[in-house]
């Protein structure tokens, strides 16, 4: 698969990465071995962008499932593990299951201890701020990751769920190698608030969350009327034809579709190698995608 810059400082990885989080949350496929064959699946397809969490787990008291889940998966796997990127978060919780913010200095910190911990390494590679935290001064929480840094236990940094605003405040405070916010068909918002395009004039990986639309969004793709008959024409998926189109966002956009199926996780990188013409592009452009 080809490969793109991660970030300004950061090494190439594919074009398009894996997102591992249904692996581990409600939904998550029972058996371990299935979970870790997924994982297997795209890195013997040669993808070298993994992105976890601590909190892609059930609830506060399975913190790091998908974490350890990866550890295990490059553990067992034959390829070259250094050619893996993982990409982790912190500042968040699951109390109960519910997803919460907590990007407290200290708590990141700690945090950061568990996620190396739990990866089984000495220094994370991308370390990402979860989400700002409404009640912590967003400076406070990049400052903590620029700590981090500096005492060697994450590589590069990343922001999560950011505005433009947001990434020219951590800019003076850290070197920011990605922005990962969602972008899907459903959801332009990354495009509509100038995230990507500011991502993209300065070099920064944006790397797209659920770029099939997520669990639920992404059933509704086969019967898309604009989607559909670009996949049949292309002989892709419907899930292939929505990545390339978020991939045609912008040079520096790496989407991270998710799968609990190797199926569906191998489907999503035909996207690779799949070209939208201008005007298929500026089709799906103009459709609706309801969320209804
Ligand atoms: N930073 C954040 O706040 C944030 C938030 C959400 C997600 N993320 C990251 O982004 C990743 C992806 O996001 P996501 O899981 O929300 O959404 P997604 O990748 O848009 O959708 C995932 C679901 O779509 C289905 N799917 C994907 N590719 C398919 C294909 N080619 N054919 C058929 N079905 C397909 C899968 O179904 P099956 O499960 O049945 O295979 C999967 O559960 C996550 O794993 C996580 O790493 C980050």
């Amino acid at each position: 698969m080809q490969t793109a810059p991660l970030g300004p400082e950061a090494p190439t990885v594919t074009v398009i990465g894996f997102g591992c989080m249904p692996l581990s949350i409600q939904g998550r496929p029972d058996d371990e071995s299935e979970r870790v064959r997924v994982i297997h699946s795209v890195l013997d397809a040669g993808v070298t962008l993994i992105d976890t969490a601590d909190v892609y787990c059930l609830d506060d008291d399975d913190i790091g499932h998908n974490e350890r889940l990866v550890a295990k998966a490059l553990a067992q796997w034959t390829g070259d593990r250094n050619q893996v990127v993982v990409a982790t978060k912190g500042g968040m919780t699951r109390p109960d299951g519910r997803w919460e913010r907590d990007a407290r200095p200290e708590r990141l910190k700690a945090a950061c201890e568990r996620s190396l911990e739990a990866l089984g390494i000495e220094q994370i590679g991308l370390y990402q701020l979860h989400a700002p935290d409404p009640n912590v001064p967003f400076e406070d929480s990049v400052g903590a990751l620029a700590e981090l840094q500096q005492e060697g236990k994450i590589r590069w940094v990343g922001l999560s769920n950011v505005s433009v605003d947001e990434i020219q405040t951590a800019e003076p405070m850290v070197n920011v190698q990605t922005v990962q916010n969602r972008l899907n068909p459903f959801f332009r918002e990354a495009i509509e608030t100038g995230v990507a395009r500011y991502c993209a004039a300065s070099s920064i990986g944006f790397l797209a969350y659920s770029p099939v639309g997520g669990g639920r969004l992404n059933k509704k793709l086969p019967d898309h009327p604009v989607l559909a008959p670009i996949a049949e024409r292309h002989g892709v998926s419907p899930h292939a034809v929505a990545i390339a189109w978020v991939m045609a966002q912008g040079p520096n956009v790496i989407p991270i579709p998710a799968a609990r199926t190797a199926e569906h996780a191998l489907d999503s990188l035909t996207a690779a190698d799949l070209v939208l013409s201008t005007e298929e592009l500026a089709e799906i452009d103009a459709a609706e995608f309801s969320r209804a």
